[in-house]
């Protein structure tokens, strides 16, 4: 992994916005793997500024976010559908049909995972993938456990999670105990993954990643088997390597 560490998350924030817009600007047409959670809402504003100030173009990008909670609503103000648009797409001009985001309201889950997967992969795959890190190492909601799916699938959320999100909710009974997710498969297969790690309270997560180790419990160390990932930490995150 290329690390880099940040003096706060601010400057990681932007560090990680001229990543993501170094990638627009080469490709226009590109496929970008978007991410949800407290993390990139940092580097989003930046990206609605640079769009603002400088013309930073997405109408011909395409974008795939990573997960979205199940069931729950697109108008709830927790779900990922509404974070997306909140937060980034209605600050720039991305084209409507060109955002792909995995339906929490839908009928048939399992179709919408093997749907989305197709989409995916009609897109010609993703190019750039932002990540976040939960507590627990997870990526997307690929919780630790055994076994890890390679696709596209529904999933239960630890209580782990359960209890780290519910601050976005009214209480943590409110937050939906499944979600729809990319797979390892799906996460690794895209191009790039840029990484992003902010704050004290994941310091520990950042000490299992540099262990040296591989192992489903800590699902983020699979990383290390991708050839191009690109670590953004800052100072409170790198504080315990
Ligand atoms: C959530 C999301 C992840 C995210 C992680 C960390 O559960 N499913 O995609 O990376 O938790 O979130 P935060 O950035 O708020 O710490």
């Amino acid at each position: 992994m290329k690390t880099t560490i940040c003096k706060n998350y601010d400057e990681m924030s932007l560090v990680a916005a001229y990543i993501m817009a170094e990638r627009v600007r080469t490709k226009p047409d590109c496929v970008l793997g978007l991410a949800t959670g407290g993390t990139p809402v940092g580097m989003y504003a930046a990206l609605a500024d640079m769009h603002r100030r400088s013309g930073l173009d997405f109408s011909r990008v395409t974008s795939f976010n990573l997960d979205e909670y199940y069931p729950i609503k697109k108008s709830n103000d927790q779900s990922y559908d509404y974070f997306m648009w909140d937060n980034l797409f209605s600050h720039i001009n991305i084209k409507r049909e060109n955002v792909n985001i995995l339906d929490g309201e839908a009928a048939d889950p399992d179709a919408e995972c093997r749907e989305y997967e197709a989409r995916m992969a009609g897109a010609g795959g993703i190019d750039l993938q932002v990540l976040g890190i939960g507590l627990n190492g997870h990526i997307g909601f690929n919780e630790p456990e055994n076994e890890m799916h390679v696709l596209t699938h529904k999933t239960g959320l630890t209580e782990s999670t359960i209890e780290a999100n519910a601050r976005f909710f009214a209480s943590a009974a409110d937050v939906p105990r499944h979600s729809l997710t990319m797979g390892m498969g799906s996460i690794m297969a895209a191009k790039s993954i840029l990484l992003l790690i902010s704050g004290k309270n994941k310091a520990e997560v950042v000490k299992r990643l540099f262990a040296g180790r591989i192992t489903t419990s800590c699902p983020a160390t699979l990383l290390h088997l991708h050839p191009d990932v690109t670590l953004l930490l800052d100072e409170d995150a790198a504080s315990l390597i």
